[in-house]
């Protein structure tokens, strides 16, 4: 991953720039870097600020071959085993030792099935200050070089995108980084507000909740940890 790749100094969203790119035909393993984003964006409808050259803001296309329902955990845990600490908060957020926000990842995939013809994936990783409020820079934990971390980070997401075939490889993997799992959470999904204890992941990735209502399978949302 990471041939061919574009460095731009600034654009709307790496994610459109690589989408544009992809309908002329750039082929998987294709990243989009730039130093400033306009118009960054974040899961569920949220924008993604970061300050010029302070986070490692890029975006990664895919071809898959194979189902990518655990493609947001896989994710994940590259993400973790790149950087070499912190925790994960599902789906896939990397948080600080703290429990601060250090990485989002978002998804985008055009419809086809579990077997979607284009993946656009991107990393929003904060590296240096100033980072927005309840966020963190991964500087403030060790030292930092942004071209070594983002090889590493690619070679990781090589690594656990070949996993995809083996599915309790992720699972496993995302549950010894998990910062959720045990934990009284709030989590807003698309359906309403609810709140309860996270037990554990489902196959398909989703998280297992138990509430006052029994045991809900949430298959998207917006987790936060209550009582840290
Ligand atoms: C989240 O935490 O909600 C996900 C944030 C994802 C941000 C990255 S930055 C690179 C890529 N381009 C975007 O516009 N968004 C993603």
């Amino acid at each position: 991953f990471g041939q061919p790749y574009r460095y731009l100094g600034h654009t709307t969203s790496t994610q459109d720039e690589l989408r544009r790119w992809a309908e002329e035909g750039a082929p998987e393993g294709a990243v989009v870097l730039a130093e400033r984003q306009t118009a960054g964006r974040g899961r569920m409808g949220r924008p993604w600020v970061s300050a010029p050259g302070a986070s490692l803001t890029f975006s990664l296309l895919l071809r898959p071959r194979v189902p990518v329902a655990l493609l947001p955990l896989a994710v994940g845990v590259a993400l973790r085993e790149a950087v070499g600490l912190g925790g994960l908060k599902w789906p896939n957020d990397l948080l600080a030792p703290d429990g601060r926000k250090l990485a989002g990842i978002l998804v985008e995939a055009k419809a086809g099935g579990p077997v979607p013809g284009v993946v656009v994936l991107g990393i929003g990783l904060n590296v240096l200050p100033p980072v927005p409020p309840a966020a963190a820079a991964l500087s403030e934990f060790m030292p930092v070089n942004r071209a070594d971390l983002l090889a590493g980070i690619l070679e990781e997401l090589e690594n656990q995108y070949e996993n995809l075939s083996k599915p309790e490889r992720i699972l496993e993997h995302w549950k010894k980084y998990s910062v959720t799992l045990g934990k009284e959470v709030s989590i807003r999904t698309p359906r309403g507000e609810m709140q309860g204890r996270a037990l554990d992941l489902a196959e398909d990735g989703a998280l297992v909740v138990e509430s006052q209502g029994g045991t809900e399978r949430i298959a998207a949302g917006d987790v936060s940890l209550i009582g840290r």
